[in-house]
C-alpha cells in the first residue's frame, strides 16, 4: 500500500497556501488531494506513476511547448500569443478547463486540438499538411508540446466548460447519447467499462464517470502514458477506447469527438485538473 508520508507533504504545503477555486497547483498536489478524499483504487493503482508524478516526463514537453507558443512561426510569421482559447488572445490560465467552447468566429464548439488546428492555420498561415498541424501523436510533435503547455497553465483549476451557447448544450447532449449507445462486434458502450468503481481489465482498474474524483484524472489529458513513451491527447484517448470497443475510428476534430469530449468533461466539472498527467 501507499506510504502515507508521500502525501503528507504536499497536503501540507496545499492547506497552507488554502487557494480559492481557480489557482494554479502543481498536478502532483492535485492528485495528492483526489487520493486523499477518495481513496480510491483507480488512482492509486500505480505506486510508481505517483511516485514519478512530481517528475514527470511530460514536463520537459511542456517547457518545449512553451517555447514554441511564443516563438514566431509559420508563412506568417506570428506566435500564437493572437490565439483566442476562449478567454481572449494569449491568455491561457484556465482557459483549457472551459473548454470545449463554442467560438464566434467560427461558428463552430472546438476542444482544444481543433482550436489550435484553427490557430496556426488562420493566424500563422501553416498549411492543414504541414507537420507542424498534422502530425499529433508523440512527445515530439509541436502539436502535443503545444497541448501540454496550454494544459498546463489550468491544473488545479476546476473543470467548468460553458454550457451558455445552445450548441454547446446539444454537444454535451450528443456526447452523452455516445458515451451510452452499445454498438459494434462486441455490443459494448463507453458505460460498459466506466460506470462501475473497482472494475478492471487484467491488471488495469478502469475510472468511473459517476465517481468526480476519478473522473478528473481519466479525462486529464495531456498525460505522460508510460507504457508508451509520449505524451497523448485527449483525441488519442477517444481513438483509443473506439479502437478497444472494434468500433469504426473517430476523426480527430469531427463534432462526434468534440461532442464526446465536451459530455466527458462535463461529467468532471467542479474538480480539479490534473495537468499534465501520468497514465500507465
Ligand atoms: C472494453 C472496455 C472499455 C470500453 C468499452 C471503453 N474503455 Fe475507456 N478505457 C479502458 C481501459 C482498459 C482504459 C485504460 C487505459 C489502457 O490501459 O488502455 C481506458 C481508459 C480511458 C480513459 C482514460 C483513463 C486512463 O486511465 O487511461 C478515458 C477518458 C476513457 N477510457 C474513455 C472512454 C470512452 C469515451 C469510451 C467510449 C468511446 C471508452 N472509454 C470505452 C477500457 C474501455
Amino acid at each position: 500500500m501507499l506510504n502515507k508520508r508521500t502525501f503528507l507533504i504536499p497536503l501540507c504545503l496545499m492547506m497552507a497556501g488554502a487557494s480559492a477555486a481557480g489557482d494554479y497547483r502543481p498536478p502532483e498536489d492535485v492528485l495528492a488531494e483526489l487520493i486523499e478524499k477518495s481513496g480510491s483504487l483507480y488512482l492509486t493503482q500505480s505506486e510508481q506513476n505517483l511516485m514519478m508524478m512530481a517528475d514527470n516526463p511530460a514536463s520537459w514537453t511542456v517547457e518545449e511547448g512553451e517555447a514554441l507558443f511564443h516563438e514566431p512561426r509559420g508563412p506568417n510569421n506570428v506566435s500564437l500569443e493572437g490565439c483566442d482559447f476562449g478567454k481572449g488572445p494569449g491568455v491561457l490560465d484556465g482557459a483549457y478547463v472551459e473548454m470545449p467552447r463554442y467560438f464566434a468566429d467560427t461558428g463552430r464548439v472546438m476542444d482544444l486540438e481543433t482550436r489550435l488546428v484553427h490557430c496556426m492555420t488562420t493566424l500563422q498561415g501553416f498549411a492543414d499538411d504541414d507537420p507542424a498541424v498534422k502530425s499529433r501523436h508523440g512527445s515530439n510533435s509541436d502539436m502535443m508540446r503545444l497541448q501540454s503547455y496550454i494544459g498546463s497553465k489550468s491544473s488545479g483549476y476546476p473543470w467548468n466548460p460553458p454550457l451558455d451557447h445552445p450548441l454547446e448544450t446539444a454537444m454535451r447532449d450528443a456526447g452523452k447519447v455516445l458515451f451510452n449507445r452499445r454498438a459494434g462486434p462486441m455490443d459494448f458502450s463507453c458505460a460498459t467499462c466506466h460506470s462501475e468503481s473497482g472494475k478492471r481489465i487484467r491488471a488495469s482498474v478502469l475510472p468511473n464517470i459517476n465517481s468526480p474524483e476519478e473522473w478528473t484524472k481519466a479525462i486529464s489529458w495531456p498525460a505522460y502514458r508510460v507504457g508508451h513513451q509520449h505524451v497523448r491527447s485527449s483525441q488519442h484517448r477517444v481513438r483509443g477506447c473506439y479502437w478497444q470497443m472494434r468500433q469504426g475510428q473517430s476523426v480527430a476534430g469531427s463534432d462526434a469527438s468534440i461532442a464526446l469530449i465536451s459530455y466527458w468533461t462535463d461529467a468532471a466539472r467542479g474538480q480539479p485538473a490534473i495537468l499534465p498527467d501520468m497514465k500507465r
